[in-house]
């Protein structure tokens, strides 16, 4: 049976992860820190499905990974999926922390530790759920788009370093557009996709070891538009 931690998985995008992994026999170790929807995903899947409930903020990221790894009993796959974001209009300091908190320091101290642990194994994979929001600053919530930036460039950083290791080592970097969930806050939102759509193009890039990974697949054109897009028009949009 394969195994894969899966940070936030308590309600949408990940919670359907987590399902979608149960469904397809791997053991799952899945995270958050809603206890209750933990442990009712926990009851649907009691032979796939084990729980650590924590919160990246806190201290205890590494102590809880050893600890679901262990009962596990191995690794072979980590989501990180946790994330937060929230429209600052004012820039809120309290919004700005949180996002930096949960979308960086949580997301390199994990994926840092995963790394270093697939190393010594000889293998493993590792994905992250940025967003097509790293490609560009945006005024709505510029921590958001920065801090998933941020983690878009390290998993980048994270694909070269396992290349030139020349071992079975790999790195996803999954950037979603709209998926419908309360974290889509955007005020004009389209090509909104469900959380189980999602979730299943989700399930098949990393099956397939993509680099990167647009969700749904046609926001492609999006991210190429957003690149080369110059300044003088998307400060009128973004
Ligand atoms: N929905 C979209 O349109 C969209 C677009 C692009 C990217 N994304 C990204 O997709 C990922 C999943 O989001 P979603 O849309 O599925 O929203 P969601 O339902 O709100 O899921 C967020 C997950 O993050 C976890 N989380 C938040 N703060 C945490 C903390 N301090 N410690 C541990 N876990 C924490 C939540 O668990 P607990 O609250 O139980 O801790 C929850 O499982 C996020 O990284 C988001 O940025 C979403």
């Amino acid at each position: 049976m394969k195994k894969v931690i899966i940070i936030g998985a308590t309600s949408g995008i990940g919670r359907e992860l987590a399902k979608l992994y149960a469904i397809n026999n791997w053991l799952v170790g899945a995270t958050g820190r809603r206890k209750e929807l933990l442990q009712s995903l926990q009851n649907e899947w009691p032979d796939n499905i084990l729980t650590e409930c924590f919160d990246v903020t806190e201290t205890e990221n590494i102590e809880s990974i050893k600890n679901l790894i262990q009962q596990l009993g191995g690794l072979d796959l980590l989501i990180y999926n946790s994330g937060y974001g929230e429209l600052s209009e004012t820039l809120e300091w309290e919004i700005d922390k949180a996002t930096t908190q949960i979308n960086v320091n949580g997301f390199v101290e994990i994926v840092n530790f995963t790394f270093n642990y697939f190393l010594v194994e000889g293998k493993g994979h590792i994905a992250a759920i940025s967003s097509i929001s790293a490609i560009r600053g945006n005024s709505f919530a510029p921590a958001y788009s920065a801090s998933k930036a941020y983690m878009s460039t390290y998993m980048e950083g994270l694909y070269i370093k396992a290349t030139k290791l020349k071992l079975p080592l790999y790195i996803t970097d999954i950037q979603p557009g709209f998926v419908d969930t309360p974290m889509a806050k955007s005020p004009e939102k389209f090509w909104v996709s469900s959380a189980e759509k999602a979730a299943q193009q989700i399930y098949s890039a990393i099956t397939n070891k993509k680099r990167k990974a647009y969700i749904t697949k046609r926001w492609w054109l999006i991210a190429k538009l957003m690149k080369i897009v110059p300044m003088v028009i998307y400060k009128k949009i973004g």
